[in-house]
């Protein structure tokens, strides 16, 4: 046992298995530097309501920091009993300074030192996080800028269905990338909350200014319920929610991009691509694959987290430490994914020829429907109308651009000659000027918006 487990209560020692399956100091070492930002703050505030002398406070901080420097220079050793981060770092300081380092806990719990250093984590995290989708959005915006004279088909139940520009397309998955760093920025000051001078879970007995804890470890604010400010992590779960639908989004980019490599509409780097052992033509897109895979176990995560939630009593139970390995997990994986995402953006190859072919005039069929609508027809004549010259040029087996002006008329009178002019991706694209289209400036709008937006990240 450690710190807390070889207590003045207990009688014996651990089960070995008992303190294998109880540690977190393998997984929650990665919050050392939060938790000796959040003891030297405690440090600070005991010492403002007399726990602490000057001098000692002084002795404590000097400690902490010499303690810091192991773990930044990697000689930090842990030892058997070191349950957690809190217990490794305060057995640390007490072999530094002496049993002075007893006096830190004064007040504190794990309960509230776990929830503060997590918070603190997760904050930098997310802030981190924020900047890579900045890289991603720009680097997309700026790509789309370039190909931005190029087409492409759309489709929607994978059938052909309009033409639209490829920078389109592409700022469609940036769109909802977009949100996601929107939704992402909301979380920060929510998560951005000092839990610290909770205690146990009834509040601090010793009367420590929870707004200077607060301020010195750069929150927002302090939590408003010492019960609620052990037990809460709607912090993890809002961002593994979150994390689940940025890769539910990545998921969809992915899919897009390896429908389009198979159709060799968009060439993807090898940089991003392996071979087979067997066959030596190949080039497979794994980097998309693993980006289109990365979202289940993601929604695996976010699922997990309320299930561990659910039905938990007040306050503080052990439950809560399974909160560490997927929220580590997921900022790894969302990092891992952005940076992959960006670098297959910024070296994919449209290519313009591919594309060209993959469009078809029956994509234009909506386009000769709006022909005769500009004539006077209501559309729901015109798209009957459009639809029995479809159905000619099948009977033809002929595309439908390859019907004659006269085969047309044939079907209705209202056709005029300039009606052989419907048949223009360009002027199909540009007629969608409204807001949100697939027009040029239309786009170049959007593509403005979003470097203009990812500035602010
Ligand atoms: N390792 C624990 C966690 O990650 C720290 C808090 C433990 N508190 C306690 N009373 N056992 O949640």
């Amino acid at each position: 046992g450690g710190l807390f487990g070889a207590g003045g209560r207990f009688k014996g020692g651990t089960d070995p298995i008992m303190e294998k399956f109880n540690e977190s100091i393998n997984f929650d070492k990665r919050m050392w530097s939060q938790d000796i930002r959040g003891s030297i703050a405690y440090a600070k505030a005991t010492q403002r309501v007399g726990i602490l002398t000057v001098d000692e406070c002084d002795a404590i901080v000097d400690g902490l920091e010499r303690v810091h420097e192991e773990w930044s220079a990697g000689t930090f050793e842990l030892r058997p009993g070191d349950e957690d981060i809190h217990t490794a770092n305060e057995r640390r300081l007490t072999e530094l300074v002496g049993p002075l380092g007893g006096k830190l806990h004064t007040g504190r719990s794990r309960n509230d030192q776990v929830a503060t250093d997590t918070r603190l984590w997760l904050v930098e995290a997310e802030r981190d996080i924020l900047k890579d989708l900045a890289s991603l959005l720009d680097a997309a915006a700026r790509f789309a800028s370039e190909h931005i004279d190029v087409l492409m088909a759309g489709y929607t139940h994978l059938q052909p269905a309009q033409p639209v520009r490829f920078s389109h397309w592409l700022m469609s998955h940036v769109a909802a990338l977009t949100r996601d760093a929107e939704r992402l920025s909301q979380l920060v000051p929510r998560a951005n909350q000092c839990p610290l001078g909770s205690g146990a879970m009834a509040g601090n007995a010793f009367g420590v200014d929870r707004e200077f804890l607060a301020s010195e470890l750069g929150f927002d604010g302090v939590t408003s319920n010492s019960i609620d400010g052990v037990c809460d992590r709607d912090f993890v779960a809002e961002f593994l929610m979150w994390h689940s639908l940025l890769l539910v989004h990545l998921s969809q980019f992915a899919e897009d991009l390896i429908i389009n490599n198979m159709l060799k509409c968009v060439d993807i780097d090898d940089a991003y691509a392996t071979g087979s052992s067997l066959m030596p033509q190949k080039k497979n897109p794994d980097a998309l694959e693993l980006l289109r895979g990365k979202a289940g176990i993601a929604i695996g995560r976010s699922v997990g987290i309320m299930a561990t939630l659910k039905g938990l009593p007040r306050a503080y139970n052990k439950d809560l430490q399974e909160d560490k390995v997927p929220l580590f997990d997921a900022v790894d994986t969302v990092k891992d994914c952005l940076a992959i995402a960006t670098g297959v953006i910024v070296t994919m190859r449209p290519n313009p020829k591919m594309l060209m072919k993959a469009l078809c005039p029956e994509m234009l069929a909506t386009d000769l429907a709006d022909y005769l609508v500009r004539k006077g027809v209501p559309f729901r004549e015109t798209h009957h109308i459009s639809g029995a010259c479809v159905r000619l040029a099948e009977e033809q087996e002929i595309s439908l651009d390859a019907l004659t002006f006269e085969q047309l008329q044939n079907i209705d009178s209202r056709f005029e000659e300039d009606v052989m002019k419907v048949w223009d991706y360009e002027m199909s694209v540009e007629r969608k000027s409204s807001i949100g289209g697939t027009s040029k400036a239309r786009v170049v709008e959007q593509i403005e918006k979003c470097i203009a937006f990812a500035k602010t990240l």
